[in-house]
């Protein structure tokens, strides 16, 4: 069996060279999001300036696909202001990786939920309301 079936060369490069992975002790927000059909649990963190997101990290304790769009939407919220980065939906996620299998989308709303309860971590800690979040699209 081809371990690769299914999935693209995006979402390949990367699980096997995942981007800004690791600890970010000095993070303005963190959120911390599990899937508990799947047990993975993802962390993301944010530095943030005068709302505008200057670096994001991540951990995840999951699947390949968890890890790979944990990397891509870290990827896609760096230099993004808090508005701009609350609408990124885990749609953007699949398509920037070029698809994700039917049975792996879970794992790019695990992404989404991570970066959204990092922003309102953030925005609780500045004394800010919380963003609501807008109805999901459907994923299929
Ligand atoms: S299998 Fe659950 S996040 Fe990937």
């Amino acid at each position: 069996m081809n371990p690769q079936a299914g999935y693209s060369p995006e979402v390949m490069d990367h699980f096997y060279h995942p981007r800004n992975v690791g600890a970010m002790p000095e993070a303005d927000g963190v959120g911390k999001v599990g899937n508990p059909v799947c047990g993975d649990v993802m962390q993301l963190m944010i530095k943030v300036n005068d709302d505008v997101i200057e670096d994001a990290k991540f951990q995840t304790f999951g699947c390949g696909a968890a890890i790979a769009t944990s990397s891509m939407i870290t990827e896609l919220v760096k230099g993004k202001t808090i508005d701009e980065a609350v609408k990124i939906s885990n749609r953007q996620v699949v398509d920037a990786l070029k698809g994700l299998p039917p049975a792996k989308v879970h794992c790019s709303v695990l992404a989404e939920d991570a970066l959204r309860s990092a922003i309102n971590d953030y925005l609780q800690r500045a004394g800010r309301p919380p963003i609501e979040k807008p109805p999901r699209e459907k994923k299929e």
